[in-house]
């Protein structure tokens, strides 16, 4: 079975090419989904900079909608866990794609004003959640802060 998600994963990476990143669990039980879910997030976030900077609008909706999905299952996780804090800046995070979404969607969309919007995405949700939650870094590896860790 793991062969197998790993086969379709490799497959749809190279299916996807230009915007590949890793594929997310679609629900968190552990330690570790919630790890493999921030690394799609990185993936993903970056493919969105990436790509508005270079006008790829479509590549940009799929990276956004990545996003999305993620968040959708970080805030049944943090819902669960009753982690309310975390859990408004997910759901404002949702606010600010539905934002985005919407400048992607017009027939000639304002590169500008998307890169702004994601750029405050990454400000405002994943680095205000870091900030309130996160401790490490790239060197000693990432965890959560104490009295933070919902498992
Ligand atoms: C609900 C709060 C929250 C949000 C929102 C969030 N993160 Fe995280 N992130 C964390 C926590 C807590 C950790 C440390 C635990 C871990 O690494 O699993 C983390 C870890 C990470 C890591 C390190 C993963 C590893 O273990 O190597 C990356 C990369 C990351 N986040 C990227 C992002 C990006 C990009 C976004 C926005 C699209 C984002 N995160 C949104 C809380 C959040």
């Amino acid at each position: 079975m793991r062969r197998l998600t790993l086969c379709s994963t490799v497959a749809l990476v190279a299916l996807l090419g230009a915007v590949a990143f890793a594929q997310a669990p679609a629900k968190i039980a552990t330690a570790a989904d919630f790890a493999a879910v921030m690394k799609s997030n990185a993936g993903a976030n970056g493919a969105l900079n990436k790509s508005l900077g270079s006008g790829a609008f479509a590549d940009a909706r799929t990276a956004a909608g990545t996003l999305r999905t993620n968040l959708t299952t970080l805030r049944t996780f943090l819902t669960e866990k009753k982690a309310a804090d975390g859990l408004k800046t997910v759901n404002d995070g949702l606010g600010r794609l539905d934002g985005l979404d919407k400048i992607l969607a017009a027939a000639a969309p304002d590169q500008m004003a998307a890169q702004a919007a994601a750029k405050e995405f990454g400000g405002n949700t994943c680095g205000a959640c870091h900030k309130m939650m996160r401790d490490g870094d790239a060197q000693t590896g990432f965890r959560f802060r104490e009295g933070m860790n919902p498992f």
